[in-house]
């Protein structure tokens, strides 16, 4: 039904009206613009990104719900800003084909994303292949040479009820998906593919967010899997498998003296393969008002992590900026429960809480971690909770 242009099919429109009239009250008609009317080539070539910008102008003018249809084929796009406020808020932008990024890192250059949503409300992005083409600037990062930051692949920035399904991210220049000062985000069965050894490449990044959900996603790549920065609250992950990557981790948080906290995370039924940290907390040595409270860390597999379960503030790139100093974030309340595997390193669990707040209220139930087929060590500092059930390595808490 997608694939039709309606606005050139009075008959197909008033049957499909009489038909939304009659199961649906009041339901108004969907327009559908193809990418392809527009101008855009499936050529893998021509640039497209003028026919995009054209058909979300009229979509986002639309009194009436209205779709972006993409064909398959390669559509070769430089930066796009999908730009709210927007006339209705029934947006749907259904992806057959490819998104290919400039294959020339200077052409995004510091721009910092890609395709960027803003001030939008409503929208849902089904299927679709998206092609960072990062690799050219991985090279370069590794290389020592001087090199623009990159871009994120898609950003969501001062938006609201958005749902991303069925999308694959690929090799992202940097961060492969952003959610930025939103509310009510939904992503399922989103993919993302990048190097292990590919450079700030996160999977997803939610930030300055409220009532984001992540469900049933498989997210491989050179950094974190999902990143959780200050200011995500009420936040729901389910059902990922992550690795290769740095894991689940909140943080790193505590760089700024004010900073927003992180409350009400819940991270349940992910698999960690091979990766460099399972569930972390990871906060700035340094002076902050910040906080991470009510985390709840539920049903993980880990299968040689290198570090399983990790609370870390000390942390300090370069030795900059912190040295001498502690943490002013306050970790509380987080609860590790029914969390099984291997360690790739012989301390599975390591709590390195700030001297000056501890950490308080970790909660340890049903963990068995197994280094080399032996219990694996625990290392707790300025760490205090409980532990409940059988919890290997114990002696923590
Ligand atoms: C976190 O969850 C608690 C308990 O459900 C709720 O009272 C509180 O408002 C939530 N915090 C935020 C920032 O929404």
């Amino acid at each position: 039904m997608a694939k039709y242009h309606m606005r050139s099919c009075p008959l197909v429109l008033s049957l499909l009206s009489i038909l939304f009239y009659s199961s649906i009250v009041l339901a108004a008609p969907v327009t559908t613009y193809n990418v392809v009317s527009l101008g855009a080539k499936a050529d893998g070539g021509t640039d497209s990104t003028q026919a995009f910008i054209s058909a979300w102008t009229k979509t986002c003018a639309s009194a009436n719900p209205a779709i972006i249809y993409v064909p398959a084929g390669r559509f070769d796009l430089g930066k796009v800003v999908f730009n709210g406020p927007c006339m209705n808020s029934a947006i749907g932008i259904h992806i057959d084909g490819t998104l290919v990024a400039p294959s020339d890192y200077s052409v995004l250059g510091n721009d910092g994303n890609w395709l960027l949503f803003e001030h939008v409300d409503g929208v849902t992005i089904s299927g679709g292949i998206l092609d960072g083409q990062g690799a050219g600037l991985w090279d370069c990062k590794s290389s020592g040479k001087s090199c623009p930051s990159g871009a994120t692949t898609l950003e969501f920035t001062n938006s609201k009820n958005i749902v991303v399904s069925s999308l694959t991210s690929l090799n992202s220049q940097m961060f492969h998906i952003v959610v930025n000062g939103c509310q009510k985000v939904k992503m399922q069965g989103v993919t993302v593919a990048a190097s292990g050894d590919s450079p700030n490449t996160d999977g997803i990044h939610v930030q300055l967010s409220s009532d984001v959900t992540i469900l049933s996603s498989k997210i491989r790549t050179g950094d974190d899997c999902i990143s959780i920065g200050p200011g995500a609250t009420n936040l729901w992950i389910e059902n990922v498998a992550c690795g290769p990557g740095h894991g689940i981790s909140i943080g790193s948080l505590g760089k700024d003296l004010q900073e927003v906290g992180v409350e009400n995370v819940t991270v349940k039924t992910v698999t960690f393969t091979g990766t460099q940290n399972g569930v972390r907390i990871k906060t700035w040595g340094r002076p902050s008002n910040g906080f991470a409270r009510n985390i709840l860390f539920q049903h993980a597999i880990m299968v040689d992590v290198q570090n399983p379960i990790l609370i870390d503030q000390n942390y300090c790139p370069g030795n900059e900026g912190c040295p001498g100093q502690v943490s002013g974030v306050k970790i509380s309340d987080v609860t590790y429960q029914d969390i099984h595997g291997t360690s790739a390193t012989e301390v599975a669990v390591k709590f390195d809480c700030s001297s000056e707040n501890p950490c308080s209220g970790i909660r340890l139930e049903d963990v068995k971690l197994t280094y080399k087929n032996q219990a694996a060590q625990a290392s707790c500092t300025y760490a205090a909770g409980t532990s409940s059930g059988a919890v290997q390595p114990s002696g923590c808490l």
